[in-house]
């Protein structure tokens, strides 16, 4: 057999978005809210009592209006898969009851069906930084072991509406990000300065429990059903080959690897339970917890990736900007207009490290350039927009993610992050924009919410259509 030096055939192209940055009708057909609504200023500024009209993610970009239109946007790409977390809170308005909202479940039905129409496969993260906001005021999100009991009844009914329609599933986005955003990430309502290590790294546990369990659910209702975790990847560089600087990088990916590790080999690692040691903290750790960890692991694992960073123990710490965690900059890496790293090779690195360490198939599930668009008339007189920096990224992280699959790595599919224009996570903007489709909306709220075809539509369409040939080396 010889090297692969191309895309599989089946390879799945593609693109993700999650419920509350895209979907709006926050309180639509007896929804609930969520940590979402009552953070207009994302991760950068404080949070409200209650939804206030600035917050843009209310409205997002009313996916849930226009779904048939924009997934049809994604169908003229030619998309395999299209990646999107279903809003618990439309699901279970406050996240305890015991009986489903009949309205939430209908709604992903009509997605499911349009999706089908084309051909397209759904991935569907059951948990995207949305835990619904009364979890959170109620119990304090997952620091609380009944958070366990309500995810499980949640996926549960997921499964069972829709287990027969989607195949790929998603437990939590990004969890490895509660270590840095607990609130948005963990619903912890605790605030982060205030919130204990010990309580910190017992949500954790929660969580990874949860996930696995839901794994086991997933299995026992389809077997054919495939669960993966979700991480958010940066590899981590030494700032100089000094070997305490050599450490600090590693210490910082362990940071996340643990994540990937319990999914993956069902214990926590040495480094972890040492960690713990070290701090004096203690987890409650159930036998059945450890049975369940070790008996439901994952069938393969997910991630975003959009920069690396480095870490010193020897230099002066200047601090990199970064997707919801970073370390000190790299004075070798070009910045994205948002201060993220731009570093293509490090996808190859991470895809390369994560199946040595795991050999799980891998799902890149995020990845983009969040910039400044402007809207012009082209060629044909309708609007659009020149993103060739975008174009630019995407090509040359994908000829990564290539030369990785000739590495010999497993690798089902890739998802770039925001296909269609959404709210930002961090920063709750709408300038902050990814997708291969605008969206006429503005940081101040105000626009049509007409949607218009970039250069980079045609581009990824390109792409697709000759399953990555016409990227440039
Ligand atoms: C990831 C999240 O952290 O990065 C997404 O899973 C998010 O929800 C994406 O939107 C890009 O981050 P941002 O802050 O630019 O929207």
């Amino acid at each position: 057999m010889t090297t692969p030096t191309t895309f599989p055939d089946d390879f799945l192209w593609g693109g993700a978005l999650a419920a509350n940055q895209y979907e709006g009708a926050y309180d639509a057909d007896g929804k609930g809210l969520s940590v979402q609504d009552v953070m207009p200023q994302g991760i950068v500024g404080p949070r409200t009592e209650a939804p206030t009209p600035d917050n843009l993610k209310l409205v997002g970009i009313d996916f849930y209006h226009r779904y048939k239109e924009d997934i049809a946007l994604l169908a003229e790409m030619g998309f395999k898969v299209f990646r999107f977390s279903i809003a618990w809170s439309r699901i279970f308005p406050n996240g305890d009851e015991t009986e489903p909202n009949e309205a939430g479940l209908a709604f992903y039905d009509r997605v499911l069906d349009e999706l089908e129409k084309y051909g397209i496969e759904p991935l569907v993260t059951i948990s995207h930084y949305e835990t619904p906001l009364h979890l959170t005021e109620t119990y304090n999100g997952w620091a609380d072991r009944r958070m366990i009991g309500f995810f499980e009844r949640y996926a549960r009914t997921l499964f069972e509406r829709y287990g027969k329609r989607v195949k790929y599933w998603l437990t939590f986005n990004e969890i490895n990000s509660v270590l840095h955003e607990p609130f948005m990430s963990g619903g912890i309502n605790t605030p982060k300065e205030e919130l204990s290590e010990q309580d910190l790294y017992q949500a954790i546990h929660h969580e990874l429990v949860a996930s696995a369990s839901v794994t086991r659910i997933a299995h026992e209702i389809n077997p054919e059903l495939q669960v993966g975790c979700m991480i958010l990847a940066i590899p981590f560089y030494p700032l100089t080959p000094d070997p305490r600087d050599v450490w600090a990088a590693k210490q910082a990916e362990r940071d996340n690897y643990t994540f990937g590790d319990v999914h993956v080999r069902g214990a926590y690692p040495g480094y972890f339970l040492r960690k713990l040691r070290d701090k004096g903290i203690e987890l409650d750790i159930t036998e059945a917890d450890r049975r369940t960890l070790a008996e439901h692991t994952v069938d393969f694992v997910s991630f975003s990736y959009y920069m690396s960073s480095c870490e010193t123990a020897t230099q002066q710490r200047e601090a990199s900007g970064g997707n919801l965690m970073g370390g000190v900059v790299n004075p070798t890496l070009e910045v994205s207009q948002w201060g993220w790293a731009i570093d293509p090779r490090g996808l190859r690195t991470i895809l390369n490290d994560y199946w040595d360490r795991w050999g799980k198939p891998l799902f890149i599930v995020e990845n983009g350039l969040g910039a400044r668009d402007e809207l012009v008339t082209g060629p044909d007189g309708t609007p659009t927009v020149a993103d060739d920096y975008r174009i630019d990224y995407m090509n040359d992280h994908l000829v990564q993610v290539r030369e990785a699959i000739a590495d010999g790595v497993q690798v089902i599919g890739y998802t770039s992050w925001g296909c269609i224009d959404c709210v930002s996570a961090s920063t709750a903007q709408m300038s902050k924009r990814y997708g291969f489709i605008y969206v006429d909306r503005n940081d101040d709220g105000t626009g049509t919410l007409e949607r218009y075809r970039k250069q980079s539509f045609g581009w990824y369409r390109d792409v697709i259509a000759s399953n990555g040939a016409s990227l440039k080396a």
